[in-house]
């Protein structure tokens, strides 16, 4: 079948043409304030039935019809209680669908077997002109094909639904994005059964009760029943899992970049957007811009079919308003997936032997900070992960005992020996260390989290850290700590020093540096106290994520 697409304000004949195709029982796809819709003749079968094989969309799931005004509801609705006209008066044309009892003119077929019908007048100038000349309502569903997330543009529409329709009229891209707000005034109180384009307040504002049905912010569980029959499938979905991340956008933001993965794609506010470069990315306008949330929030989902993104995490709105309505389509494309993001710093420790590392720890510990230690994760996951020791087995040989206890000296001899070899035991090592200790950092139950490692960079698990501080001290000192310390030679004490990393390495890689010139390790704990706290409080408004 050709699909044409009429676009009205360049062709005066469009309109006509349109509502000729309704006439003849066609399929007709028509521009609205909220979505897209895939229309035909509400009254006419045939027609009626066409629409659900063209989006494949199961027979009882009931279409609303659309009508240019609120003088046609008698036609096809009775006992219209008061509370219909007030809400017409007051939204209508607007995104507002009414469920009413169904006159017998109304198909069955069209309302999927109910004795009711959602009647909606959509405030779109061409579609109401094509009702009226058609002089029948237009049963439309949104024109995705069923599942999809629903066309606000008329090229959306067009991807679904070339071939399979007889037009599409192009009336530019949807002024609300999010479909209509549904409210069954058929029982009493009445019942919120799809929140959309009206935000819930102003329908409270006019009919007092609103009662929300579950569906709306929940999975419902095997054996209960959507009120409104459509919100029981599985909707708006792409094809990559979505994982819905509420909170404060800042403590969900900072969630998304501890889990994400080199093929992980987004859906963030514009204020976020910048700390996620190198990915693909959806934004849905300012975190406090709910219109422009509804705008795009199906242009969003859509995004990131025919990427290669094998996961999606969106950042989520607050309920109110508008955003009733977006947060119910994000989670409903994510199954109800969501996790909540907490108001949890993570800061990373480094530092060579000596600089006073251990009483910058210290000092976070008092603050209450739960400290993570690289060194001995790293020795719990040689014992315990037997993938991690597979490959290490595979790498260098037989450097495990039979009951699984490293051979150090073993891997040493192979390791120190050969520069290679060494990289080839860090590179394999590294792969394993920001998963576990992301999964550490979300079961520790503190909104404040060091992580204490001497390869904090070179591991990569400084990308999980909200800033990185890097201790530093003068060489000598350093070198008279160590001595006492570990009861060494000053020789000793230097060549130690000497392997590891100067203090331009630090300088260069970390967020902030400590540097110790205190004459006691209090006094550097005291004044390290006093650095952090400001350095929290700067990683709580954001600041290190904006620099
Ligand atoms: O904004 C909109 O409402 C768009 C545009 C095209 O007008 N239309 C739309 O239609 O979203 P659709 O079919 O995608 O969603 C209508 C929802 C479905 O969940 C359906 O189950 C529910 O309304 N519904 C329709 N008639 C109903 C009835 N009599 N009782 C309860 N729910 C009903
Ligand atoms: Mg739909």
């Amino acid at each position: 079948m050709e699909t044409i697409i009429f676009h009205p304000e360049q062709d005066n004949n469009a309109i006509a043409a349109a509502a000729e195709i309704i006439r003849r029982g066609g399929l007709l796809g028509i521009p609205t304030e909220t979505v897209y819709g895939l229309g035909a003749d509400a009254l006419n079968e045939d027609a009626v039935r066409r629409i659900f094989e063209a989006k494949g969309r199961p027979q009882d799931n009931p279409l609303i019809i659309h009508v240019p005004s609120a003088d046609w509801l008698e036609r096809y609705c009775h006992d219209v209680p008061a509370s219909a006209y007030r809400l017409a008066e007051k939204f209508w044309p607007g995104p507002l669908t009414m469920i009413l009892p169904r006159r017998p003119i109304v198909p069955l077929r069209t309302t999927g077997g109910l004795e009711t019908v959602g009647v909606r007048c959509p405030d779109h100038p061409l579609t109401l002109q094509i009702i009226e000349q058609a002089g029948v309502p237009i049963a439309a569903p949104s024109g995705n094909t069923s599942g999809r997330p629903s066309p606000t543009t008329a090229g959306h529409m067009a991807e679904d639904m070339m071939g399979k329709i007889d037009g599409i009229v192009d009336g530019g891209a949807c002024a609300v994005g999010v479909e209509s707000t549904i409210i069954d005034l058929t029982v009493n109180p009445p019942r919120l059964l799809r929140p959309g384009g009206l935000p819930l307040e102003m329908l409270v504002d006019v009919l007092g009760d609103v009662e929300v049905d579950k569906a709306v912010k929940h999975k419902l569980s095997a054996g209960e029943t959507a009120k409104a029959p459509g919100m029981k499938y599985r909707h708006y979905a792409p094809k990559a899992p979505v994982t819905v991340v509420t909170g404060a956008g800042i403590d969900s933001a900072r969630h998304i970049k501890r889990h994400l993965t080199n093929r992980t794609g987004i859906i963030c506010f514009d204020e976020y957007a910048e700390q996620f470069a190198g990915h693909i990315v959806h934004t849905l306008g300012r975190e406090n811009d709910k219109l422009s949330h509804a705008r795009r929030v199906f242009d969003a989902l859509r995004t990131f079919d025919g990427t290669d993104v094998t996961e999606i995490y969106a950042q989520c709105p607050d309920e109110s308003g508008l955003d009733l309505a977006v947060v119910n389509r994000l989670k409903k494309a994510a199954g109800f997936h969501t996790v909540e993001s907490k108001p949890q710093i993570v800061i990373g420790l480094t530092g060579g032997s000596g600089a006073g590392k251990t009483s910058a720890l210290r000092a976070i510990e008092k603050m209450g900070g739960c400290v993570l230690d690289c060194d001995a994760i790293y020795h719990k996951m040689l014992k315990s992960n037997s993938a991690l020791q597979q490959e290490l087995t595979a790498a260098f040989g037989h450097v495990f005992t039979a009951d699984g206890t490293l051979d150090r000296q073993k891997l040493g001899n192979v390791v120190f020996a050969d520069k290679s070899a060494l990289e080839r035991l860090n590179s394999i090592i590294y792969a394993y260390f920001p998963g576990e200790l992301t999964a550490r950092i979300d079961a520790a139950d503190a909104p404040l989290v060091a992580i204490d490692a001497i390869n904090l960079i070179e591991s990569g698990v400084d990308k999980l850290c909200d800033f990185t501080v890097g201790v530093i001290a003068p060489v000598d000192v350093r070198v008279q700590r160590i001595m006492a310390r570990d009861d060494i030679s000053e020789e000793y004490a230097r060549l130690r020093i000497h392997a590891q990393k100067n203090d331009d390495f630090y300088r260069t890689r970390c967020t902030v540096i400590l540097e110790n010139t205190a004459t006691t390790s209090a006094a550097f704990e005291d004044y390290a106290a006093h650095e952090l706290r400001k350095m929290i409080e700067k990683a709580k408004s954001g600041g290190y994520d904006h620099e």
